[in-house]
């Protein structure tokens, strides 16, 4: 809900938006700029709006010297220009010399500075973001504040949007910019958002992640010191190693307490998010557009508005922040995938690599639905004449020699089979190698006369050129429309550089926008028109997992790194972020194909239960009890998946310093609960410890069992698993140490 606040002469002095359990609250400060007041839990009954007044610094600068004289440097700012009395990092950098340099007769009027309030407005459903990825215009209760501030030198307006998401403790803002002038302004950076917290009574602890390919999101976690510290992408993808995303929570605050400001972008390109700590101990977060790789030039009448930031609050630590990023992702994925159930699936990538023909895939998919798998997902090197990944991106017509029946006989088969049928594509690159290379050269990113720019041989496909945006789309619907395919793979395996269009007119910085924004449209036309398609996004692993790509894609692949003690750290760091549902984990076999290592078949199976449980092995390749456990596990998982895929998700405090992880799965009614715990290598003589499940009411009691503890159970009341936890006999040595184990809380009866 947005209130606006107003005064006795009806004039606003600020506005609050309420989202479930937190506040945001813009303040109007000296009629002219806006601060930012809270960000927190919620103000009842209305926040007083009295600002620090932000009083004269020494050895600062003076705002409004004949008034009451203020410092902008501290006041706290919702977005700021810079270049003026503030000397922290600016929101937004607009020049009206910089893109009028030449042109005749323009008298040019330098930086944009001085932006002053001018109006607000509420509009119901969704803003007007220029087409870039929002929540749907049909979400039940949407509505947006717009708050309108104009340059009156340079005429250039910035609309500033705030949307709370719906039954979320969160909001979504962005920024508009208009030219209202006559003169050509030149945006050279342009956040989503840029807030000034109020000063915390503790320190705040940075929270973000590092990783690269295989390795991807390493929580990072460390208090926060004097200066700017940014993390960011320029890649053109938003990266392995971390999602755009940032979160900063107050000294010592844990998993189940305490609290936590997260930030994020629904964006998958260049990308930055920084926190700086000011001189007086202040804390600016904003982000968005990577300020290096990203220009604009807004004729006179155009306007440009930025890609959305997301804003999540919790006091409940960092599961109760994840439990709100959780929410958003749902409300961002296609309404047909919101709450449905995935499927289990088998892909073929390290059962099979490049090296398959119908016989051998047929094989595998037959040994798969034998163990109860539910879809089969064909993955590189069915087209062209790929048997490796130096050719055919682009050339998407099955190769006969692997496919003498083409595509819809194998979906046939599959379906003759009991599977659903899904299949692998790269859409937005070409191998020089292709026949579509050979046609249109032209058609890359690429440096006119500059050594072209190749990762695993291949190159990305200029789509902010209409006709290449155009060939991709009329590629893609014939392939779904040409034989039933009920997931599509979308993957993209390498980053942009040395960009550039064969339209020399456009600058890097805006090409690199338009490719991005041309790409979300060919996503959002295809989807739609094939709903019941599931796509699960792919960018060599978890490469492009961001909120941006939530809408099209409701899943993604993770990681390559399918060894189930990486996948632990992995798949724990995606959590943060994104729920169960929407991350892809399969078994695979072992020895493992990226560590070498080796692990049990029940490890890998209980881990790849923390996401989209699939596997990417042939089983036909396994002995006989081997696949007698995975039937039994596929049996146990699908009877579960409910819980385990839409419920919500509980990360456990264990022993971390024994490498312990656990994490829970609680069903919406709390009746049932399911708890898994991995040490990844085996202590000696450890003793037991309690494994400790907030979240569930108190006066239930839970029957605990485990199907790998068959002779132990526990009988235990909701307040005593959130306040003592339970312990369990340690399993022993095996071969392939990663231990896991699973257990399953049952509600019995009422106690009071
Ligand atoms: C990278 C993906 O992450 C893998 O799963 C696989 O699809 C390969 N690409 C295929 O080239």
């Amino acid at each position: 809900m947005i209130r606006p606040l107003l005064r006795d002469d009806g004039r606003p002095s600020g506005w609050a938006l309420e989202c479930a359990g937190a506040e945001y609250v813009v303040a109007l400060f000296h009629e002219r700029y806006l601060a930012t007041y809270h960000w927190g839990g919620p103000i009842r009954p209305e926040p007083s709006l009295e600002i620090a007044s932000a009083p004269p610094q020494p050895f600062g600068l003076v705002e409004d010297p004949s008034a009451s004289p203020f410092s902008l440097n501290r006041l706290p700012q919702e977005y700021p220009w810079g270049r003026g009395g503030d000397f922290r990092s600016p929101a937004f950098i607009a020049d009206s010399r910089v893109a009028a340099f030449g042109a005749a007769g323009l008298s040019p009027s330098g930086p944009v500075l001085d932006l002053e309030y001018r109006s607000w407005r509420i509009l119901p459903g969704a803003p007007d973001i220029g087409g870039l990825p929002f929540l749907r215009a049909e979400t039940v209760g949407l509505e947006s504040l717009e708050l309108e501030l104009e340059d009156p030198q340079s005429g250039l307006a910035l609309i500033l949007c705030y949307t709370p998401v719906p039954g979320t403790a969160a909001l979504l803002r962005f920024a508009r910019f208009v030219n209202r002038g006559s003169l050509a302004i030149g945006l050279s950076r342009a956040f989503s958002f840029s807030l000034d917290l109020p000063l915390p009574a503790r320190g705040l602890d940075l929270v973000a992640t590092e990783g690269a390919w295989a390795t991807e999101r390493q929580v990072s976690r460390r208090p926060l010191g004097l200066g700017r510290t940014e993390i960011g992408s320029r890649r053109g993808l938003s990266g392995h190693a971390s999602s755009p995303a940032i979160i900063l929570t107050e000294t010592g605050a844990g998993e189940t307490g305490g609290k936590a400001w997260g930030a994020s972008l629904l964006w998958s390109g260049d990308w930055i998010l920084a926190v700086e700590k000011g001189e007086e101990g202040t804390y600016r977060l904003q982000g968005g557009l990577h300020p290096e790789l990203f220009s604009w030039s807004l004729a006179p009448g155009d306007s440009f508005a930025t890609p959305a930031a997301l804003l999540a609050y919790s006091e409940t630590g960092l599961n109760g922040l994840s439990s709100v990023f959780h929410a958003v992702a749902r409300s961002l994925m296609p309404p047909v995938w919101r709450e449905r159930e995935r499927p289990v699936l088998l892909n073929s990538w390290e059962a099979a690599y490049f090296d398959y023909d119908e016989a051998r895939l047929l094989s595998i998919a037959r040994s798969a639905a034998e163990l109860g798998v539910e879809l089969f997902v064909l993955d590189d090197g069915w087209f062209g004449k790929r048997n490796d990944d130096r050719t055919s991106l682009g050339d998407w017509k099955e190769n006969p020699a692997k496919l003498p029946g083409g595509l819809a006989r194998l979906a046939e088969g599959l379906h003759g089979l009991g599977l659903g049928f899904g299949l692998w594509m790269e859409p937005e690159m070409v191998s020089a190698d292709s026949e579509l290379y050979r046609a249109h050269p032209d058609w890359c990113l690429a440096l006119p006369s500059r050594l072209p720019s190749e990762g695993r041989n291949q190159r990305v496909l200029d789509l902010s050129r209409a006709e290449v945006a155009e060939h991709v789309e009329a590629q893609l619907r014939s392939l779904l429309g040409s034989c039933p395919i009920d997931y599509l793979k979308w993957d993209f395996n390498r980053p942009l550089a040395r960009v550039g269009s064969a339209d020399p007119s456009i600058a890097e910085g805006e090409l690199r926008f338009r490719w991005l924004r041309n790409l979300y449209g060919i996503l959002g036309r295809v989807a739609a028109d094939f709903p019941e398609v599931l796509f699960e996004g792919c960018a060599g692993g978890g490469g492009r997992m961001d909120f941006g790509m939530l809408p099209f894609f409701p899943q993604f692949w993770a990681s390559d790194n399918t060894d189930p003690v990486w996948r632990l750290g992995i798949q724990r760091a995606a959590s943060l972020l994104f729920p169960p549902l929407a991350i892809g984990a399969h078994v695979s076999a072992s020895p493992n194909h990226q560590s070498g290592r080796l692990s049990s078949l029940r490890t890998r199976s209980l881990v790849a239960m923390g996401g989209i449980y699939g596997f990417e092995l042939d089983p036909g390749l396994l002995s006989a009890a081997e696949r007698a456990a995975l039937a039994a596990d596929i049996a146990w998982y699908r009877e579960r998946r409910g819980i385990l895929q839409l419920g919500e998700l509980l990360r456990l405090e264990g022993r971390s310093e024994w490498g312990d992880v656990a994490w829970a799965m609680l069903a919406p009614d709390r009746g049932r609960a399911i708890a898994f715990w991995c040490r990844p290598w085996h202590r000696p003589g450890a003793g037991s410890f309690s494994l400790v499940i907030e979240g569930l009411p108190e006066s239930l009691l839970y029957r605990v069992v485990s199907p790998d503890l068959p002779a132990w159970s526990r009988l235990l009341s909701g307040a005593e698993l959130a306040r003592r936890g339970f312990e369990f006999p340690l399993p022993g040595p095996e071969p392939g140490e990663a231990r896991a184990l699973v257990f399953e809380l049952l509600a019995q009866a009422r106690r009071d």
